[in-house]
């Protein structure tokens, strides 16, 4: 695929750590949001993270786990990725289960407050031992994150999701003054983006 899908991003061309770094941060940021938001708001960010893991998921499994694994010489870095593949099956789980529960379900807010608290420690775990293990290695990390830029902006392509800040726009736009101080509390955290 051309190079060209990275212009409709600034997730390219840097290397696969940033590039899945700045996921952690957008889903941890939609995390923080989604408690702070009202019922109505709720339903709406909930299906972004669950979209947006999806496709971090996905590209991780596809190509940052097989390739971390064949470039880590020790069984102790394996385990890394293997406790890492098992944790996606979990999340997975709870990603389902949340994208077939309707939103006034009692146990919808629970349920994505978990998913949160359970991807908190994923991320965690990735960027504190995986990702540092990774950097030792010989591998070629840009080449690596262009594959993972690519692949994302296919699978974003293939389920519809917008540029990731749309949603955000939209929700804002639509919000009436009375809400305008926390809305100048989430237009801050876009500035900083
Ligand atoms: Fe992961
Ligand atoms: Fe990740």
């Amino acid at each position: 695929m051309a190079r060209s899908t990275h212009s409709r991003s600034s997730d390219s061309p840097r290397d696969a750590i940033a590039l899945l770094k700045q996921d952690h941060k957008m889903v941890s940021a939609l995390f923080e949001e989604f408690a702070k938001a009202d019922e109505e708001e709720q339903s709406a960010i909930a299906q972004r993270v669950c979209q947006l893991l999806t496709v971090h998921a996905t590209i991780e499994e596809e190509l940052l786990y097989p390739t971390a694994k064949q470039a880590f010489e020790d069984d102790e870095n394996e385990d890394l990725v293997n406790e890492a593949e098992v944790e996606h099956g979990s999340a997975k789980e709870l990603i389902a289960k949340i994208e077939g529960m309707a939103s006034d379900d009692s146990h919808f807010k629970a349920t994505v407050t978990v998913l949160g608290e359970y991807i908190k420690h994923h991320v965690k775990e990735e960027e504190n031992e995986l990702f540092p293990q990774l950097r030792k290695t010989e591998l070629d990390l840009k080449d690596l994150g262009a594959r993972l830029a690519d692949r994302k902006f296919a699978l974003m392509e293939q389920m519809g999701i917008e540029e990731q800040e749309a949603p955000q726009r939209k929700r804002t736009a639509a919000r009436g003054a009375s809400r305008s101080k926390s809305n100048n509390r989430r237009s801050g955290s876009r500035a900083r983006h």
